[in-house]
């Protein structure tokens, strides 16, 4: 993804950078890399998951260049109505901010959900840009190839960077990019079903443990709050010393990620059943053994 290159191309000591809490860890290194600030905007489930803008203080507001949303993404799930992006855009208008939006999983929305794209908003051009990879929709990560849309100025500063730093993408790959994006999409549908029956099956598998853990509605991976008694990170560790399953600890994506922990559907749905069914005996266990 170019966001790191963008922040390097326009981000200045002494600007601020609104980045999603919790978020894909390279928003926020691609600002400390740049020598910018963070402020971490809090995604909490009761706020299903947006950004509560007008928390943020108009201080900050002032000292800010971009901020970054992405919906649906990593390791937060859900999706943004076109009314939130509307929100976001008048929001931008009003600080003047240019807003980068993440789309890395747009071709991964599950039960029939909407597929909005940022740029789908009026007025969206003017005050940002979004990012797509191909690494997930075209099962092409190592492949280094996607591309971004919107604001010209923006994308122009981009390309501009990017042509001193990682120009002429091997031409394979291209080739192998232009044959994904111009072929026959149903193919995505089969694999968009794939993703679901393993969501459906581990949080299936999960809830007969007694563990209830929300459905993601998008991308591939579950965003699951633990039981209480845990931190993320003891329950993350416990889980792999004794079930031998691995989750990623919520804190890992920034502060409000504590009290969760991500689960990645990159296994069959065979092998996430027998995952399912080693965290429901590590969870009936643990309900007896005193935590570390
Ligand atoms: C939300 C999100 N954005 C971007 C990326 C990066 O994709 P790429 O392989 O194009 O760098 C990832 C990869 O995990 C991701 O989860």
């Amino acid at each position: 993804m170019g966001w790191p290159h963008l922040a390097m191309a326009m981000i200045d000591p002494g600007d601020y950078v609104l980045v999603p809490d919790p978020g894909y860890p390279i928003y926020e290194h691609g600002v400390m890399i740049a020598g910018g600030s963070i402020y971490p905007m809090p995604l909490l489930e009761e706020n299903g998951y947006l950004p509560k803008l007008s928390e943020i203080p108009v201080e900050v507001l002032h000292k800010t260049k971009m901020m970054i949303i992405s919906y649906p993404g990593n390791p937060v799930t859900a999706l943004a109505s076109k009314e939130s992006f509307e929100e976001v855009v008048e929001f931008a208008k009003k600080y003047n901010i240019l807003v980068i939006h993440d789309f890395a999983y747009s071709e991964l929305i599950y039960d029939g959900n909407p597929q909005i794209s940022f740029m789908s908003v009026t007025g969206a051009k003017e005050v940002g840009i979004e990012f797509n990879s191909l690494s997930k929709t075209f099962n092409m990560a190592g492949c280094r190839i996607g591309y971004a849309v919107g604001n010209e100025e923006a994308l122009r500063i981009l390309a501009s960077f990017k042509s001193n730093i990682d120009y002429g993408v091997f031409y394979p790959i291209q080739m192998a990019a232009v044959t994904a994006l111009t072929s026959d999409y149903n193919v995505l549908r089969e694999q968009v079903k794939e993703y679901e029956k393993r969501r459906d099956v581990l949080i299936a598998g999960l809830e007969k443990g007694g563990w209830k853990v929300a459905k993601s509605p998008a991308t591939m991976f579950v965003w699951a709050k633990i039981p209480s008694g845990w931190t993320s990170r003891q329950f993350a560790f416990k889980l792999i010393e004794k079930a031998g399953v691995a989750v990623v600890p919520g804190d890992a994506f920034g502060t409000q990620g504590e009290g969760y922990v991500r689960m990645a559907l990159v296994q069959s749905p065979e092998r996430l059943v027998k995952a399912a069914e080693k965290i429901q005996n590590f969870l009936q266990e643990a309900a007896v053994v005193t935590k570390e």
